[in-house]
């Protein structure tokens, strides 16, 4: 049983402002500004056309959150500010953060939707900002290229020739399937408006030989040829369980007869209290689209049984379940 939280734990979970204070900064590209040099408040100002009264109140902030230094009257980026929230480094993550402060007028409204049910939103960012879509999907990329290596080597495809990533973004789980199975090909399915960054990932990896990409809504548009390896990997918490259902089904039909199908996401335990972060992201996803949801595994599996798998198991709690669509006889 986890302890009680104290008074000022609480306190401290309401008290959103250096979030706030971060996210602008992010998108103000204080830090882009900053880049290498020190700078005072009002020159920054003048520079950036921001008011200097209110720019310096922000950047004293930023000190005390230990995102900027200060010497004397100068402001500068602390290293981590300067590697990674500086737009034209390559370790760039501030199109994540930009993302977050987009979110946040919808965030704004959930009190009505936990009044109403109805999310503030129709369709979700990779839908109706493609361009934000893109460039987080760079960073997640970026900052995920280790668990599309432990997805690899968890899902042992020896064997396993031609794979379909769906929904597969940057191509992440792509790249690196591929690069831990030599024999392996891959396609990489996903909205026109995401592929351009898919393509580029692809051919930075050498990769152009042995990945294909293919343009499409997966609700409704056909999913190719037959595969060894479907991969849903993060999409479905973007849509219900009845889309989820039927896309499951689809990725069936879509399935070599020794074929499987392979659901990574971010899934709640049973009684859908943790792990914590799931929590706070069902929230997420309810406020930032319109029939998202966080699912059990144990729900992944039963669209699966539905779907026809002969065998259905949970690979890794929480996180990956896997059908394989002929049974042993
Ligand atoms: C969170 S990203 C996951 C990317 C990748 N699978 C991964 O695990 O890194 C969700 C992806 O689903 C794609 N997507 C969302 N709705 C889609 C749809 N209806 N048809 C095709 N792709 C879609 C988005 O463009 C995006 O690339």
């Amino acid at each position: 049983m986890p302890r009680e939280l104290s008074l000022a734990e609480i306190f401290q979970i309401g008290y959103y402002w250096e979030t706030k204070i971060l996210l602008t900064a992010v998108k103000l590209d204080l830090f882009s500004a900053l880049d290498s040099r020190s700078d005072s408040a009002s020159d920054l100002a003048h520079r950036l056309t921001l008011d200097e009264r209110a720019l310096s109140l922000l950047l004293h902030a930023l000190v005390a959150m230990r995102v900027l230094t200060k010497h004397e009257d100068r402001f500068a980026n602390t290293a981590v500010a300067r590697k990674h929230l500086v737009k034209a480094g390559p370790d760039y993550v501030g199109h994540l953060l930009v993302l977050h402060d987009s979110e946040w007028t919808n965030w704004g409204k959930l009190e009505e939707t936990v009044r109403t049910g109805v999310s503030p939103v129709r369709r979700h960012v990779f839908e109706t900002d493609p361009e934000m879509g893109a460039n987080v999907l760079a960073v997640l990329d970026r900052i995920g290229r280790g668990s599309g290596v432990t997805l690899a080597k968890v899902l042992q495809l020896d064997g396993v020739e031609h794979m379909l990533d769906v929904g597969g973004g940057a191509g992440t789980n792509a790249i690196a399937f591929c690069r831990e199975y030599p024999r392996l090909r891959a396609t990489v399915f996903d909205l026109p408006a995401t592929l351009p960054v898919t393509e580029r990932s692809i051919k930075e990896a050498g990769l152009e030989d042995r990945i294909a990409v293919m343009p499409g809504n997966f609700n409704t548009d056909s999913l190719g040829g037959r595969y060894d390896l479907v991969l849903l990997s993060d999409v479905l918490h973007y849509q219900d369980a009845q889309a989820n259902a039927a896309l499951v089904h689809k990725s069936f039909a879509h399935l070599t007869d020794t074929g499987r199908l392979v659901i990574k996401d971010r899934f709640l335990d049973p009684d859908r209290t943790s792990p914590a972060w799931t929590t706070a992201f069902a929230v997420h996803i309810l406020v930032n689209t319109e029939e998202g949801r966080c699912f059990t595994t144990r729900e992944a599996m039963g669209w699966m049984n539905r779907a026809g798998f002969a065998s259905v198991t949970e690979l890794e709690p929480r996180a990956i379940v896997q059908g394989i669509k002929a049974g042993d006889d």
